[in-house]
């Protein structure tokens, strides 16, 4: 299989270069991904699957995941569910686990101009904080737990 050396891989290598500096210390765990077709990412990025119960709790969460902000989830015990985002509530009967774990990771390489965060690449941020510069959002456990979390919602 043709691996493109792809920039998180990239990220992975001059984070071992430079592993004495603390804010690459979260890059080092940085796991390369690759993009098929620019729609998905067949592969988990854990090599295992996701738990769907804690990705509940990593989407609702406001200082994690945060997806109500934007989007819709059958999520009653929280009021305010944002409308930016599609309502995301039969997203795991409308697309593919591989599209889902692309749209968490870097929706950016599906659409560039979205406003959706990328939530497992640090690269190509144009304005980070030196504190987060080498840092995801979420975690390669905690995007598989959002993915399987999201194939479990089939609509009503
Ligand atoms: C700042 C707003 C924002 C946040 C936060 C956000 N999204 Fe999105 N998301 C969007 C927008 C806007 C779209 C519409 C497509 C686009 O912009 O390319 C979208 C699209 C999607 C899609 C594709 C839906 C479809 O039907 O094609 C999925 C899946 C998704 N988001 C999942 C998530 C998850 C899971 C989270 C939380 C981890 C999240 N989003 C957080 C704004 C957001």
């Amino acid at each position: 299989m043709a691996w493109r050396l792809h920039s998180s891989l990239r990220v992975v290598l001059s984070a071992a270069i430079f592993a004495a500096l603390p804010l690459a210390v979260a890059a080092e765990e940085l796991v390369a991904y690759k993009i098929t077709n620019k729609t998905s990412i067949e592969n988990s990025l854990t090599g295992k699957p996701g738990d769907p119960v804690n990705g509940r709790k990593v989407a609702i969460n406001r200082k994690q995941g945060n997806c109500l902000a934007c989007h819709a989830l059958p999520v009653p015990e929280q009021p305010f569910h944002g409308e930016v985002g599609p309502d995301l509530s039969a997203a795991g009967s409308t697309l593919s686990e591989g599209a889902i774990r692309l749209r968490i990771v870097n929706p950016k390489a599906v659409n560039p101009d979205t406003f959706m965060p990328a939530f497992y690449r640090n690269d190509g941020f144009t304005r980070v904080a030196k504190k987060f510069q080498g840092k995801t959002i979420l975690s390669a456990e905690q995007v598989e737990d959002v993915v399987a979390y999201l194939m479990t919602l089939k609509g009503n």
